[in-house]
């Protein structure tokens, strides 16, 4: 980070999760296992971001790195980067142990990242950006967008919260309930952290971020606060 001037945002800074501690990384790939299938989910985007063999593919904030690992199958190249060394250090891990050769980890961040190689064809990043106060994700959008090649896709999935709700109080302890009994009290406790102390933003926010970023949004997919973003640049 010395590079940058005094005011930039330092992301390598944690904020809500510790996705830097090494319990935290084994449990948090574990319980992604139980509670995702991203076999499902690789496809899906396949399809939806119509990749092909030649795509050079980014993914940001990578975490564990399963999502990259399958993508890896359907594509040229996989760049996948992320804050957390000991994140990317799990994934690297994951990747030499199922011989994967087409992926490069970095540990490196949306506003940090630097490409150096060609443009890329997709960029996909989910549950991440929430990681950065809305101003931040801003400039995190149009790093995005200029790494992009034209026509290239971007899709982004994260935490959004719905508007308008005219109780939000009820909204998010209703939450809480809900999730204590689906999806057991880490995940709960996870929750209200990222409600407290990390970013997530408003719908509304969001949509004019992206188009103001430059992004044509071509679909939107909402699973409750889970919201997917399908654009075009
Ligand atoms: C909730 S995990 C999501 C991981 C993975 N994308 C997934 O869907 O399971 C959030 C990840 O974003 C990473 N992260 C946080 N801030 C970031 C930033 N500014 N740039 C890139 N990655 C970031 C964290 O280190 C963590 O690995």
């Amino acid at each position: 980070m010395s590079q940058y001037p005094q005011w930039y945002y330092n992301e390598f800074k944690q904020t809500g999760v510790d996705y830097t501690d090494s319990e935290e990384v084994q449990a948090y790939d574990l319980r992604m296992h139980k509670l995702r299938d991203i076999e499902s989910e690789s496809k899906w985007l396949r399809e939806i971001l119509k990749i092909k063999d030649t795509d050079l593919l980014l993914e940001i904030g990578t975490g564990t790195g399963e999502l990259a690992l399958k993508l890896s199958a359907y594509c040229r190249k996989v760049v996948a980067i992320d804050v957390s060394k000991k994140m990317i250090d799990f994934a690297k891990m994951k990747a030499e142990s199922q011989n994967k050769a087409n992926i490069q980890f970095y540990n490196a961040g949306f506003l940090t990242f630097e490409n150096y190689d060609e443009p890329f064809d997709v960029i996909v990043t989910q549950l991440a950006l929430h990681h950065l106060p809305d101003y931040w994700k801003m400039m995190a959008l149009r790093r995005i967008y200029g790494m992009l090649k034209e026509g290239g896709k971007f899709y982004l999935r994260d935490v959004v919260f719905p508007s308008p709700i005219q109780d939000y109080d009820s909204y998010f302890n209703n939450i809480i309930t809900d999730l204590k009994k689906s999806a057991g009290d880490k995940i709960a406790e996870e929750t209200e952290i990222h409600i407290r102390e990390e970013f997530s933003t408003l719908d509304w926010i969001m949509e004019g971020l992206l188009k103001n970023a430059g992004f044509c949004i071509e679909a939107v997919k909402c699973d409750g606060f889970i919201v997917g973003y399908l654009c075009k640049k």
